[in-house]
């Protein structure tokens, strides 16, 4: 077969691992020809692509980011989008494309496939956690133990200077990573975008635990976490490609809001990209390995319109019209009776 490779949106930890599994096993067991687009959608649009090769793809296991570039926009976005995609179908004789993306990549591959009866596969990627259909997604156990690290550090500096640090985490629509990280580092508080936060309760947990001493209080806060309304300013943002908010700086309100209330001296960290780049977890490798060969055969399986997905540990797919429109949120009993029976 002749297949196509691309990776979408943002970048994430294990998108190279993905395309090593894709085109070791594509090349070596199938005997396929591999072409990664590059820069996403626009590499399909454009025919810019290279030839993926055993060879190439060599030493890719333990980099982070991805080879073939990445970034958001879609045929979607064009007049003749969808044409230039069927041309570069029909020029480059393809009979597939794996789409590595996170809701937004997915939904475009899903709408592809549904209008154009263009043959996708999809692998879900996100550092965010969000996609439903799989119980998670590689590139967040990476991001989990980055931020988690970091908050054991700042235990100590927080702790000699009786500080609160209020740490920022990403997360656009959903708490995972700042629930599990704010789990595994002692947070304080966590805040997620699920639930509207009382910064009155955040103040007085936050009180009544340095009343008892001396102490290092974590707040960890994802960024797209709000007050209930009207209750403490938020940030402004300005605009990412798609129109959305380029989220990040909630910390800071946080910070200031704790500091005036309270007294206690609040500091900010907000472990933005860190928490996406560099070498993923053995986890994340693993995980990313496992859906890139699930993907490759889904490929000669002819299961066009699916996802490869983990559930219960094992490889499944599922089809992409049940996973896009929905967001897989925060299961609420980790934050409820999980990580807040250590709060305070
Ligand atoms: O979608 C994953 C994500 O990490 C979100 O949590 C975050 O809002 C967004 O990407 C940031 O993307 P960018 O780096 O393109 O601003």
């Amino acid at each position: 077969m002749r297949i196509g490779v691309l990776t979408g949106g943002g970048d994430c930890p294990g998108l190279n691992e993905v395309i090593r599994a894709i085109v070791r096993k594509g090349v070596t067991n199938h005997g396929d020809e591999v072409l990664g687009f590059i820069d996403s959608w626009d590499g399909v649009m454009e025919r810019r692509f290279i030839r993926l090769d055993v060879a190439g793809v060599r030493g890719l296991l333990p980099r982070g980011g991805t080879i073939l570039g990445t970034r958001r926009g879609s045929p979607f976005d064009h007049a003749d989008g969808l044409d230039r995609v069927r041309d570069c179908f029909d020029a480059e004789r393809l009979d597939g494309l794996i789409v590595v993306g996170g809701n937004g990549s997915l939904t475009v591959a899903s709408m592809l496939h549904d209008q154009i009866g263009l043959p996708v596969i999809g692998v879900p990627k996100t550092i965010d956690n969000d996609v439903v259909g799989t119980d998670t997604t590689f590139g967040f156990n990476t991001a989990v133990q980055v931020a988690t690290d970091a908050i054991d550090r700042l235990h100590t500096t927080a702790e000699s200077h009786n500080r609160v640090v209020v740490v920022e985490v990403m997360g656009r629509d959903t708490g995972w990573i700042a629930t599990h990280a704010g789990l595994a580092g002692g947070a304080t508080v966590i805040l997620v975008p699920e639930e509207p936060f009382v910064i009155a309760d955040v103040c007085a947990t936050i009180e009544r635990r340095h009343s008892r001493g001396r102490y290092a209080s974590l707040v960890v806060v994802a960024e797209g976490a709000r007050p209930v309304a009207g209750t403490m300013d938020v940030p402004e943002y300005s605009k990412d490609e798609l129109g959305r908010p380029r989220l990040g700086g909630i910390c800071v309100n946080v910070a200031a809001e704790i500091e005036r209330r309270t007294g206690i001296e609040a500091r900010v960290v907000q472990i933005g990209h860190v928490q996406r780049g560099g070498t993923p977890t053995a986890f994340d490798r693993v995980l990313s390995t496992r859906f890139g060969l699930e993907a490759i055969d889904a490929a000669h399986d002819g299961s066009w319109g699916h996802m490869v997905a983990v559930r219960g540990g094992a490889m499944t797919r599922v089809a992409l019209s049940e996973v896009v429109g929905r967001t897989r949120t925060l299961d609420m009993s980790l934050l409820h009776g999980v990580a807040d029976v250590f709060f305070g």
